[in-house]
């Protein structure tokens, strides 16, 4: 696997030239889009590594997966699924048009902003504080180690986030958020800046692998349903709009942020991470979609 992948990583490289790092987070475009870095673990948590792994980027999107993972086990499925849909969107990841034409009127799904932010709404927690540390302690839980959090990059995006606030504003007014919209923005803004590096995202992917069960530490985090659950739904909404060609061409559950951050997951095989801030049209790490295509190919990791 190490050689395939040096060889595959250089290959694939030079697509990043041809993305563009997201700037409508202000904070997010100082970021270099000539990074690139891939990280594969197996189930005994060896790695194979190549590289800009060690360097931390924000989760954005990609913490969507571990909300709905705790907002699910906080209010159990009926009342997550009465708020938030489960069907893919074909719309970009900050759309809010559908948001009024459906009726009922909720969210798509948990994997676009607007789902995602009723997910949010959903953590248990006396206060902010209590709901963001657990979710960050669930990251910490499964990768047995801390967790960082980038204070820039959140507050560049609760100074700027207007489209999540009307999505969120209009989500209220039917009745799908419950509580104090700015708090519930607040905590989704704070989840989305949580940071990783591509050896700590292959670590998260490494739970859903392993059917819910931390590589790190063997502690059992959430049931095999919750997991067989969260990665259906990183199939079909995981990539957003791409989602179908992505799931044509690589076949792997698969979520993204626009960190440039892409966490995959070959069941009962591997967790993967890339990163590549260079994004394509759709908000996908351009280089990250690239080697995942020729990684699927090469070691015939589709499911389907
Ligand atoms: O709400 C937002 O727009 C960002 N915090 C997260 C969006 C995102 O990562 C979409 N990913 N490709």
């Amino acid at each position: 696997m190490e050689k395939v992948l040096h060889t595959l990583y250089h290959k694939n490289k030079v697509y990043c030239k041809q993305g563009k790092v997201a700037s409508y987070i202000p904070a997010l475009a100082k970021q270099d889009g000539e990074k690139f870095g891939v990280a594969v673990m197996d189930l005994s948590g060896k790695f194979f590594a190549v590289g800009d792994v060690e360097e931390k980027f924000t989760l954005q999107s990609i913490s969507k997966v571990f909300t709905l993972m705790l907002a699910i086990i906080d209010k159990g499925q009926e009342y997550v699924f009465s708020k938030v849909g489960m069907e893919p969107t074909g719309d970009p990841f900050n759309s809010i048009v559908k948001l009024e034409t459906m009726n009922p009127s909720k969210p798509l799904n948990p994997m676009i902003n607007a789902g995602a932010i009723a997910i949010s709404s959903m953590i248990k927690g006396k206060n902010n504080g209590e709901r963001f540390n657990r979710i960050r302690g669930f990251l910490e839980e499964i990768i047995g180690e801390k967790i960082t959090f980038n204070e820039e990059v959140y507050l560049s995006e609760k100074e700027t986030g207007n489209r999540n606030r009307a999505a969120a504003y209009f989500m209220k007014d039917v009745g799908i958020i419950e509580g104090n919209v700015e708090e519930v923005l607040d905590l989704y803004f704070r989840h989305c800046s949580l940071e990783v590096n591509c050896i700590q995202l292959a670590k998260l992917a490494g739970m859903l692998a392993n059917q819910g069960v931390s590589v790190i530490t063997g502690k059992r985090m959430v049931s095999k349903e919750i997991t067989q659950l969260v990665k259906s739904f990183m199939v079909t909404c995981g990539m957003y709009n791409a989602s179908g060609q992505f799931a044509i061409k690589v076949g792997v559950p698969a979520k993204s942020g626009v960190g440039g951050g892409i966490m995959a997951v070959v069941p009962n095989k591997y967790g993967v991470a890339v990163w590549g801030p260079a994004l394509d049209q759709v908000g996908n790490s351009i280089g990250g979609v690239k080697i995942l295509e020729d990684m699927s190919k090469e070691f015939d990791w589709s499911i389907f």
